[in-house]
Parts: structure tokens; sequence; C-alpha cells
């Protein structure tokens, strides 16, 4: 394909973009990237592509849809890559980076994948040539890949997928030793929610670890996606140590879908104030943790968050509002950014 990895990170640089976007002050910070959830069905909106294109804002793009199993191999081994490239030339355009989402997940999956018979040979010949075709494809360009996305229940056990059901953990080991072959380069993530809330289910992604490396394969990072809600959202100490003990297991750590919902829409002025707080405590544990290489969030603006949609009554989730002013969380990580990047200049 001839893809390369693009965005400052890949220049091997820490020179921030001019501006004081979050992605610039985060850079200044000693972070690799603060970047979004983006794809093509938003690239007709002007005045959300002003602020998405803006390299000082936002530092990459992942996919929010369009390179899940579904849209990428909708009938077995034909391959559609349209609007992951529109999203990774957009990126490349504006200098942005790129993360790579979701391999092995078992929602968004293409109708062959639910209703074959399938054997542990046929399945894992289909993962391989699954995640061989995508990966290949964007050997280069991807800073990472969420190789297998939300395999845990929220007490900790696997989840009923195909995939458990068919080969137990092995599609574990299998999805990441495929994933590493195609793109050596390619930074390899385990992605999860309410990890950073649930003991259990933290404990249920340290085994997924330990048992992808005991069937011999690598992985590099634990995604946090940190969907949070507007007074629920965990304590910067309480994130801090739950990333910290993924560190500690020589894991890198991000979080990777960040967004904070209120329970009532349209939010009071109180709960836009507890938002920000919320958000400080987030991006604040990153900021925290050495080896927390950056943060994406799940769209920035609340015109195109997925929560409505999923849970009606709730939402304005984004640090934009829906008519792209910024939120009071905005200006609220924008002020921690700049005393972190202060004080980095400092030392
Ligand atoms: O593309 C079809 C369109 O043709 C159809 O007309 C329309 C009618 O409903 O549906 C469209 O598909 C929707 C798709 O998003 C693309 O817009 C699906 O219904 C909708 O369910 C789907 O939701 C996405 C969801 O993943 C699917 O599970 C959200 O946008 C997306 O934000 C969300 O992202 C996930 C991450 O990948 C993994 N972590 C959790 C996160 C939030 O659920």
């Amino acid at each position: 394909m001839g893809h390369q990895r693009h965005g400052a990170w890949a220049q091997n640089t820490t020179t921030p973009t001019p501006g004081e976007g979050l992605h610039s002050l985060f850079v200044a910070s000693g972070k690799l990237f603060f970047g979004t959830a983006i794809d093509t069905n938003n690239f007709n909106d002007v005045a959300y592509q002003a602020i998405a294109k803006n390299g000082s804002e936002f530092g990459l793009y992942v996919p929010e849809n369009s390179q899940k199993w579904g849209p990428t191999e909708p009938t077995e081994g034909s391959f559609v890559f349209a609007n992951p490239d529109a999203v990774d030339a957009q990126a490349r355009a504006s200098t942005q980076m790129f993360r790579c989402h979701a391999l092995t997940w078992h929602s968004q999956l293409p109708q062959f994948v639910t209703t074959t018979a399938w054997t542990r040979e046929t399945l894992t010949a289909a993962i391989q040539a699954h995640i061989t075709a995508l990966v290949q494809h964007y050997a280069g360009a991807c800073y990472s890949w969420d190789v297998v996305n939300e395999a845990l229940n929220d007490n900790g056990t696997f989840r009923d997928s195909v995939f458990f059901r068919v080969l137990g953990t092995d599609f574990l080991p299998i999805s990441f030793a495929a994933a590493a072959a195609a793109d050596p380069g390619a930074k390899l993530y385990y992605n999860d929610f309410n990890l950073e809330t649930l003991r259990a289910k933290a404990d249920g992604a340290a085994r997924v670890v330990q048992i992808i490396r005991a069937g011999g394969a690598r992985v590099d990072g634990l995604g946090f996606q940190a969907h949070f809600v507007v007074g629920g959202t965990p304590s910067q100490a309480s994130l801090t140590a739950t990333l910290s003990r993924f560190v500690a297991m020589d894991l890198e750590v991000t979080l990777s879908e960040l967004d904070i919902a209120h329970n009532a829409v349209p939010a009071a002025t109180s709960a836009l104030q507890q938002q920000a707080r919320d958000y400080v405590a987030a991006v604040g544990a990153c900021l925290a943790v050495p080896r927390c290489v950056g943060i994406t969030v799940w769209q920035f603006s609340d015109k195109y968050s997925w929560i409505p949609g999923t849970f009606p009554g709730k939402g304005e989730a984004c640090l934009f509002s829906a008519n792209f002013t910024r939120k009071p969380a905005y200006g609220a990580v924008v002020d921690l950014l700049r005393s972190a990047a202060g004080r980095r200049l400092r030392r």
C-alpha cells in the first residue's frame, strides 16, 4: 500500500503544532497525541471539519465505525477499504496520526461470521485472513491496532461470542500473532470498557494479557475506553492506580474512547461544572502515568456522539456542544494542560 506512519510522532519530534489546542498542549506535556474518533459520515459538515482538521486541537484520528469487520469484509474474502482509506487520507493531509480499530470484536460482525458453522480450523483461518488483510492494507500507517476488543463480561469472565464458543481463549493469541506478522511496527492493544471502575473486570484484562503472552504472542498496550458518567467518573488517584497496574505488566496504556455523559439533558450549569472536574480527573490520570501515551475522545462534538442513540435521554458527553462551542470541560482541560506543559518547560 505504501502507507507511512504519519503525524508528529512519525517525524520523531515533540515540537507542538503552533497554537494552543488540546493536542499541542498535550504534546508539550510529554504525550504523543490527543485524538478523536471521526468517520466519513462527518466529512461534509463544514463547521465540524474546521475543528477536526485543526492539528493543534486533534493530533490523531480513529475511524469510529468504518474499519470494523462488518464494514470492511461484508462477505467472506472481499474487502472494502474506501471509507477507512478516506479517514487515513484526511489524517495524513492534516498531519495527524492514525489509530486503527477494531479487529476481533463480537459486535458489528458481518453475517457470515455469525452464521457459519465454524470448526476450530475454519474460524482460525477466517480470523487470520481478516486480520492479515486489514493490517497489511494499513501496514505502516497505524500507530496502533485494537486487535481484540471487549472480550470480557463486567465480572471478568469471557464474553459469550462466536470466537470464545469455538476457540475458547485461543482466539486471543491467534489474533495478536496474526496482527504482529502483518505489521511488526504497529502497537498491538487489548481494548475494553469498565476496566477503570470494576476490579473484577480489570483482573480479567490482566488474565487476557497473560493468555496472549502464554500463547507466544505480543501485546503492547491496554486501551481503557473511559466511557464515563458525570459524577460517576473514577477519581484521578484511582484511575492513576489502575493505569499503573498495567504499566507494571510492561504495557503502555491509553484512554481510547473518552467521553463523559450526563444522565439527564440538557445539562444544568452545576452538571457542566461536574463534567469539567471529571474530564480533569481523567486527563490528569493520563498525565500522571508516563506510559499513558495519549487520549482519544469518542467524537469531540455532542452532535455526533453515540450516547443518545444507545442510551436515550442521556448524553452531551463531549468537549464541544452540538453547535461546536467549547464547553466548560474543554476550558478546564486546556487549563490543566497549560499548567502541565508549563511545569515540563520549567523542569
Ligand atoms: O451504517 C448504518 C446505516 O446504513 C443505517 O441506515 C443506520 C440505521 O440505524 O445504521 C447505521 O449503522 C450504525 C453504525 O453505528 C454506523 O453509524 C449502527 O446502527 C449503530 O449501532 C452503530 O453504532 C456504533 C457502535 O459502536 C456499534 O456497536 C457507534 O456509532 C460507535 O460509536 C460505537 O463505538 C463503540 C466502539 O467501536 C467500541 N467501544 C464502544 C463504542 C461505543 O459503543
